[in-house]
């Protein structure tokens, strides 16, 4: 493996604390710089505080560290970003922009994570194709639709090697998201191993695209390592794990917790779930960089229970 120094943007958020570690594991830590607007209060990694609108920091940063790759993480969700949508695009927008700049000036990868928000509800629920309508209706699809363009644009033009995947809701035990419409289906299962009752904003039949974060890491490391040539989407590629509703994780939850139950109170995330697909064709990840997921749901319930409980375990006592 060649040597890479790599600077992670949003590296305190629910995707970068695990890739973070995984970067560190591969790589050695001294490769590593994590990012984010505030410090993760871990002072035993290489950590500085950047915010991604302010592109000269950004520079400086690439310099002193010698940075040959960015793993752009900082933004934000669907959810938090219907609040205030022009403060969303301006981050969402103006950060990428910085990080395709900075690339195309000293020659960098740059990963860009984009979400299965690009679509709306002109666009086929079921096995969504790579190339399909694109009429997001959140402020976070519009600007992940944007950025996937851009990213294109400064590869074919500056020949920027800018990969990129659709995330899934992404679910892990090591982090919690933040601000998204897939936050459910972290949340339900620390309420389920707190012996608690879950309160669900979306509809018990509301079916998601979604993903084990040891695949989408895994995913993220295979598409990133991948020969050039194999990465024939410069836009950004569909990216399937699995998918389920919220009564379907309930009754997998069930059968490890009989007594847990749900109860349901749709809120305007239910709207934006609803525009989104139920389930993806991820093809072309599989055919150019061989892509294929191994978390379906009764291995991601039995992987987050166990997890979890050791974690309130190690809480309480
Ligand atoms: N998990 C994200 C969200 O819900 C989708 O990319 O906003």
């Amino acid at each position: 493996m060649e040597t890479e120094t790599i600077l992670v943007t949003g590296a305190n958020g629910q995707i970068g604390t695990v890739l973070t570690e995984e970067l560190r594991r591969r790589y050695g830590a001294s490769a590593v710089l994590s990012t984010d607007i505030r410090h993760s209060g871990n002072n035993n990694i290489l950590f500085e505080e950047l915010d991604v609108m302010y592109k000269d920091r950004l520079a400086v940063l690439i310099k002193k560290y010698g940075v040959s790759q960015i793993y752009h993480l900082a933004a934000i969700l669907s959810a938090k970003g219907e609040q205030n949508p022009k403060w969303a695009w301006e981050i969402n927008m103006a950060g990428l922009f910085n990080i395709l700049e900075v690339a195309r000036e000293f020659n960098l990868r740059v990963f860009f994570p984009s979400s299965i928000a690009v679509f709306g509800g002109m666009t086929p629920r079921v096995n969504t194709p790579q190339y399909a309508v694109l009429q997001p209706e959140t402020v976070y699809g519009i600007s992940k639709v944007a950025g996937e363009n851009w990213c294109q644009y400064f590869h074919q033009k500056y020949g920027v090697d800018v990969r990129s995947v659709r995330y899934p809701g992404i679910i892990g035990y090591q982090s919690l998201p933040g601000g998204g419409t897939t936050d459910y289906a972290v949340e339900i299962f620390h309420s389920a191993v707190k012996g608690e009752t879950f309160e669900c904003f979306l509809e018990p039949d509301s079916r998601l695209p979604m993903m084990y974060m040891a695949d989408a890491i895994r995913a993220t490391l295979e598409l990133m390592e991948a020969p050039g040539e194999d990465v024939k989407i410069r836009s950004s590629y569909n990216l399937a794990g699995t998918n389920f509703t919220p009564a379907e994780v309930v009754r997998e939850i069930q059968k490890h917790i009989p007594e847990f139950k749900a109860t349901y109170k749709p809120d305007f995330r239910q709207q934006i779930a609803a525009s989104w697909p139920e389930s993806i064709d991820d093809g072309h990840a599989r055919e150019d960089w061989g892509w294929a997921p191994e978390f379906g749901l009764p291995e991601i319930t039995a992987d987050m229970l166990a997890h979890l409980r050791e974690y309130y375990q190690a809480t309480i006592s």
